[in-house]
């Protein structure tokens, strides 16, 4: 393997580590040297994907490695903080999955330890690298006056069919509040700032381990604008995903995450036709833009908290 730039150790290899092992090796800048994970198999088959990098089942052999420049973590939410404070206090650069964290506390600990360590931070939040977003802000001016945003997000099964694994079943650290709702909440804080839960009903089964079937929640933007989340699980309609923008000129409707629509003063919503693009190597070139210094594009942990501020209130603010 010939050298490249930059050098990443992966944690977790999962559903998402193995989309970041396909993305580097599309990227001219970077490679894995080493991926851990607890499952020996996963670690082992996600290295020989990867091309050859050395492999764990603990975290910390891999952070011994000195030559590691970068981290992408990507094991589930309750992990992030014990192993980023570890991955900060040796000083490495952290790509770390959404959610930031599994709490408030625990989220704020990590901004603060990755400003003390003066590494570069970030997180993978796909649809701030689509297309969709820079179309959304550019239409936002046809909009007119901002009258309400509406996010939708419903599953026939919750976890889905290709997501069947405990904790994303679990009250814990799953559910779908937690895995989906970031993205939406993040593409809020891109559009129009900042967010905030004003009141939440989330809807439990009886298994007190098993994550929430529905969440009815009212927010608000800075400037009083309301925002609502309407999310349901375990119904008869197929998953379907609506984050719709309501304005006195215009309507904006993104559907399963990058099919947008738009409509003007009593029109039907029409699709707008968007080249789509690689959102992880978008996402690497910001961060290698970052780690050599120059300005970059990211969503750090200190939006990471933002979110996450409101992914608590909507789980706990009846
Ligand atoms: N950005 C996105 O679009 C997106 C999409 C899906 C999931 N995610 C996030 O990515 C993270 C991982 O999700 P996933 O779907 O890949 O989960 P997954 O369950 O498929 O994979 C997690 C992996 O982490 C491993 N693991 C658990 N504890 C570990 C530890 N201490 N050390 C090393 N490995 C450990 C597990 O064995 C597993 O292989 C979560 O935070 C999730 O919310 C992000």
């Amino acid at each position: 393997m010939s050298e490249k730039r930059y050098r990443v150790g992966m944690i977790g290899a999962g559903v998402m580590g193995e989309r970041m092992i396909d993305a580097v090796l599309k990227h001219p800048d970077y490679q894995i040297i080493a991926i851990s994970d607890v499952s020996e198999k996963r670690a082992q088959e996600a290295a020989a994907r990867s091309g050859n990098a050395a492999w764990y089942t603990n975290y910390q052999e891999l952070l011994d490695q000195e030559d590691v420049d970068l981290i992408y973590l990507a094991v589930p939410p309750k992990f992030h903080h014990s192993i980023a404070l570890e991955v900060l206090a040796r000083k490495k650069h952290l790509l770390c999955e959404k959610p930031l964290a599994n709490s408030l506390k625990e989220a704020e600990e990590m901004l603060e330890a990755a400003e003390e360590a003066g590494v570069v931070h970030a997180m993978h939040f796909p649809m701030y690298y689509q297309s969709v977003l820079p179309e959304m802000i550019t239409r936002l001016e046809t909009v007119g006056d901002l009258r309400r945003i509406d996010i939708l997000t419903h599953f026939h099964q919750w976890p889905r069919p290709w997501q069947q694994t405990p904790w994303l079943a679990g009250r814990e650290q799953g559910g779908f509040i937690r895995e989906v709702l970031p993205h939406f909440v993040h593409l809020t804080y891109s559009l129009f700032g900042d967010l905030q839960v004003v009141r939440s009903h989330v809807d439990y089964p009886d298994d007190p381990q098993a994550c929430e079937v529905g969440v009815a929640a009212y927010l608000e933007l800075a400037d009083g604008t309301p925002v609502t989340v309407n999310g349901l699980a375990g119904i008869a309609h197929q998953e379907h995903l609506d984050y719709r923008i309501y304005g006195t000129k215009g309507t904006l409707s993104l559907v399963n995450w990058t099919n947008l629509y738009a409509g003007l003063e009593g029109e039907a919503l029409e699709p707008v036709t968007l080249q789509l693009q690689e959102r992880l190597i978008q996402l690497l070139d910001e961060m290698a833009k970052a780690i050599s210094g120059e300005e970059a594009r990211l969503v750090t942990f200190e939006t990471g908290v933002k979110v996450q501020k409101v992914l608590e209130d909507l789980l706990g603010k009846e």
